[in-house]
């Protein structure tokens, strides 16, 4: 197999030296080939709950309910026919999503050749992956951390597409071309499955789940249909997952001085609609950064000073996700917002004549209706800090960046000073 000495396992190893002890890297046994996820090809077989791993922010870690991160499952066994398997897109120390810079490093390690890269996630199905010098040109999209989705109208929708604009030349107003970040498979609550909600299964997200593996096999990893068995262990395995960051340099650890940060609480916080309340008791703290993240909670609870509230529609407890499954446009694919790459399409309302214009239109193109078109799934916020960029077309780089977007983009109005705390909540979560 192909050894990659940096990314996933790197951080492990110089864990385990600071930690002093080797717990989990078993040396002795390498997984094969078809298994090259950055973590898999460290040979570990498992990560002890609550390991932090490094990320931009701090430090981040998973739990189990199982008691480890069994990383040999069905989940990070291929299942199809070209050597992806779930870990490849949803890798742990990337907090379950895939961050830029592990794929640009698989990229350069493997002169893109690492399964990760197959043509069903280049810019386009027609483009020229020949050559290195083709295939870096080729999968910019990737590289950036978005996957190819293409999508048709829906049939009886409310409109039409009347206009595409793309700058890979590819989509058109019958065969729509746009890219999404891989949502986190850990922290499952609510029921919605997938940005645009479309492997929902009304009141049971065992079964959206289920329906999300299957297609990822037939798909994705371009394999026959996995055994039921299988689905069901690779949906028993992610609703398993908790994860969160655990540690930020300069306030320490999540879950020390009272606070309830980190995954292993997450683990047993039930789906209920309420303030996030995980640094309550930072707020008199003697360190400055907790102070800073226990007033970033705050302003994240209680909103800006016209009212308007984060926690209006990151409903759930220690969460963030919707409590009740709902998505909303926040102009996340709104044209004003879109980077030069990204397609805009142009859609009327065959009832009222009225047009508007979108980068992807989201829940609208799962259910037909107008009202819904730019609706996206308000996502867990729990692991930010090893999953940027962020929204659903990762326009938005950085934590502050988050903060930004939302003033501009839905009017929030801060203060620099509550910027800056807003983001120190953000990358604690
Ligand atoms: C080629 C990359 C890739 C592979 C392989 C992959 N995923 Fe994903 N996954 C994504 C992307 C991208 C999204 C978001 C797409 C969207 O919503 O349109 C996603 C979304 C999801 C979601 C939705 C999460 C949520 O919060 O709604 C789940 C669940 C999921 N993947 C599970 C899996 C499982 C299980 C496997 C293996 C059977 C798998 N994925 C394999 C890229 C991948
Ligand atoms: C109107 C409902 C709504 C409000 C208000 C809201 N959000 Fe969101 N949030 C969403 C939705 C929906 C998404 C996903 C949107 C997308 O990708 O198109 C999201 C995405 C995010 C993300 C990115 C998560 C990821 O995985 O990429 C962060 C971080 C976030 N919100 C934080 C906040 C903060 C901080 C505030 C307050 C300043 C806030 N939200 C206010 C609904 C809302």
């Amino acid at each position: 197999m192909r050894r990659v000495p940096f990314g996933f396992m790197g951080g492990v190893c110089i864990l385990l030296g600071v930690l002093g002890s080797a717990p989990v890297a078993d040396g002795s046994e390498g997984g094969d080939a078809a298994h090259a996820s950055t973590a898999q090809e460290f040979a570990l077989r498992r990560l002890p709950n609550n390991l932090p791993l490094p990320n931009p922010g701090g430090f981040g870690a998973s739990y189990s309910t199982a008691g480890f991160v069994d990383l040999t499952g069905e989940y990070f066994t291929p299942q199809g026919t070209n050597g992806r398997h779930c870990g490849t897109c949803h890798e742990p120390s990337d907090g379950w999503s895939l961050r830029p810079a592990t794929i640009q490093r698989l990229f350069d390690l493997t002169w893109g050749l690492h399964p990760l890269f197959n043509i069903i996630d280049a810019n386009t199905p027609l483009s020229d992956v020949s050559t290195v010098a083709a295939r870096r040109k080729s999968y910019s999209m990737l590289l950036q951390g978005k996957f190819l989705r293409l999508r048709r109208p829906p049939a009886n929708a409310e409109f039409q597409v009347i206009a595409a604009e793309d700058p890979f030349g590819y989509g058109t107003t019958s065969n729509l071309l746009f890219f999404r970040r891989p949502l986190p498979t850990a922290n499952f609550k609510s029921l919605t499955v997938m940005w645009d909600g479309a492997n929902t299964v009304a009141g049971d997200l065992h079964a959206g789940l289920s329906r999300q593996a299957r297609g990822n096999v037939t798909g994705a990893q371009q394999g026959p249909p996995a055994s039921e068995e299988t689905i069901a262990a690779i949906v028993d395995f992610e609703l398993g997952i908790s994860h969160a960051q655990s540690l930020v340099l300069g306030a320490g650890r999540l879950d020390a001085g009272g606070a309830r940060g980190g995954p292993e609480a997450q683990a047993s916080q039930p789906l209920v609609e309420g303030r996030f309340d995980l640094f309550d008791e930072w707020r008199w703290d003697w360190n400055p950064y907790r102070r800073q993240i226990a007033r970033g909670q705050e302003l994240f609870n209680n909103g800006d000073h016209n009212g308007r509230r984060c926690g209006g529609c990151h409903t759930a407890a220690n969460n963030g996700q919707n409590v009740n499954g709902l998505l909303f446009n926040i102009q996340a694919s709104s044209p004003a917002f879109k980077k030069a790459d990204m397609a805009v399409y142009t859609l009327r309302n065959t009832a009222t004549g009225e047009t508007l214009q979108t980068t992807d239109p989201g829940l609208g193109f799962v259910t037909g209706r107008w009202a819904d078109l730019n609706r996206f799934k308000t996502p867990n916020l729990r692991g930010l800090a090893a999953r940027a960029p962020y929204l659903h077309n990762g326009i938005v780089d950085s934590l502050p960046g988050v903060v930004t977007f939302y003033e501009q983009a839905l009017g929030f109005d801060f203060t620099p000073r509550e910027e800056e705390d807003l983001a120190a909540f953000l990358n604690a979560l």
